[in-house]
């Protein structure tokens, strides 16, 4: 029997409105949640903190507290981008550790945790004080399509997660590219080499989930992640009343479809009443794209944005050719949060402005190694140029910090707010919009259709007059 994660309160808000469900709008199904049969409900972290503060002005650590009293059987689990906690940048030591320990204290029971690049000293730090405290650990390992990310490659990197003691593996396909083929062997080969057992995340944005799940669970998965409809299927996870039927009655998950069922009704409602509007058709509708370029649907929208800006809105087809060949020259980075903003930018100034005549501040940083290790090596050539004025790093990026917290305790007494671990890690995570969320300022304007995440630091430091001037 399978037993089910469910991310309705996270990750399918997150993938399907823009992460702007509200607490006020979760507190009524907790008690539903609680009894539906689930291992656990996946409910903070990823991109839920920031939307909070920033778009929703709510006190994530209040929704979490009040999302523990009412669910009181379920486990309740977070993702946490390691070294990046819930933010977009590494964090020193301090500030991991603490952001744990508080995590944990305000009643996350399970902490799943990834990298980017699948660099595990970037987890270390996080892993170790979430084990310390008791939680329990689900070491992720991040899916992605390349010439070396091969079923040995995952393999290889289960090992060092638990090297780290991590309870459970994860497999993560956060662009919903892993094919039910590929699952069957990875499922099996990672069930037959390690004891711990063995999840799998995918999301239905090519419309696979369904079928990649049925051949993860025949293959011996122990969980996998599911959502509630309507807040489930197009990019977030598939919804559970349909998995449910979908596998053999033997592997069925123990759960209470009548509970599930009534949950599906109040989401109906809900979403038809305050959220109609954030609902946006393309990713609802299967994309199949993404399984010839593994380019997720947000990068897309955001490459033609930037050839907008750049007066070149004709060259998306070049650009979409040449983001493959960046990847290749950067070693292969899964195109995840930020790397995929990286690429993509790399990939459209290459088209634009000629082949890494114009290379990006977090390119060279990322050549220079301050993300971590690449999945392969960087191409030679382009690390000449790159790192003309700059030094490689091959110490743990976050080696490099110093500690933060203190000096974010000072800042938050001298904004006159009590200066609690929770108001100084919201602080030291993302310190402009914490300012604005203290004082109660008016949220910014909502977009028609807003995106998932707040703007990342993405955006080349360099002038796009200039660029327009050059390319022409
Ligand atoms: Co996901």
């Amino acid at each position: 029997m399978v037993r089910v994660i469910d991310t309705t309160l996270r990750d399918a808000h997150q993938s399907l409105l823009a992460t702007r469900f509200r607490t006020a709008d979760m507190l009524p199904i907790l008690d539903k949640l609680d009894r539906a049969g689930f291992y656990s409900l996946e409910v903070w972290g990823g991109a839920t903190f920031d939307v909070a503060i920033r778009y929703l002005r709510e006190d994530p650590w209040e929704r979490l507290r009040l999302i523990r009293e009412g669910v009181r059987k379920t486990k309740l689990q977070m993702l946490l981008r390691g070294q990046n906690l819930v933010g977009y940048r590494h964090y020193p030591d301090d500030v991991v550790e603490k952001f744990v320990e508080t995590a944990f204290k305000n009643g996350i029971d399970i902490f799943r945790v990834f990298d980017a690049l699948n660099d595990v000293r970037n987890l270390i730090v996080s892993v170790k004080k979430a084990k310390s405290l008791g939680a329990i650990v689900q070491g992720a390992i991040c899916y992605t399509i390349s010439p070396v990310h091969t079923i040995e490659y995952y393999v290889k990197f289960a090992e060092e997660l638990i090297a780290l003691d991590v309870d459970m593996l994860t497999i993560k396909d956060m662009a919903g590219i892993l094919d039910p083929t590929t699952a069957y062997e990875l499922v099996t080969e990672l069930k037959k080499r390690f004891k711990v057992p063995v999840n799998v995340h995918t999301h239905n944005t090519s419309g696979m989930s369904v079928a990649t799940y049925v051949k993860s669970v025949e293959a011996g998965a122990d969980f996998i992640d599911t959502a509630i409809s309507p807040l489930a299927f197009g990019s977030a996870q598939p919804g559970i009343q349909t998995v449910y039927f979908a596998l053999p009655p033997t592997r069925r998950p123990d759960v209470d479809l009548n509970v599930i069922n009534e949950v599906s009704e109040y989401l109906d409602r809900v979403i038809s009443e305050r959220y109609s509007g954030l609902l946006n058709l393309k990713v609802l509708i299967p994309d199949h794209g993404v399984l010839i370029h593994q380019i997720p649907g947000g990068m897309i929208s955001n490459l033609i944005s930037q050839l907008k800006e750049l007066k070149a809105e004709g060259r998306l087809k070049e650009v979409l050719n040449e983001v493959p060949k960046v990847r290749e020259d950067l070693g292969w980075p899964p195109l995840v949060t930020p790397l995929s903003q990286i690429v993509g930018t790399q990939a459209v100034l290459n088209v634009v402005v000629g082949k890494y005549k114009v290379i990006t501040k977090e390119v060279i940083n990322y050549i220079a190694g301050l993300y971590g290790k690449p999945p392969a090596p960087i191409n030679e050539e382009l690390k000449k140029v790159a790192l003309k004025n700059v030094k490689e790093i091959t110490v743990r990026p976050a080696d490099l910090l110093q500690p933060e917290l203190s000096k974010c305790v000072d800042q938050v007494m001298k904004l006159g707010v009590p200066a609690t671990d929770e108001n100084v890690l919201t602080y030291c995570l993302f310190p402009e919009t914490a300012k604005e969320f203290f004082s109660g300022a008016p949220p910014p304007k909502q977009e028609t259709t807003p995106k998932a995440e707040a703007p990342q630091p993405s955006k080349p430091d360099i002038d796009v007059n200039l660029l327009i001037a050059y390319a022409q």
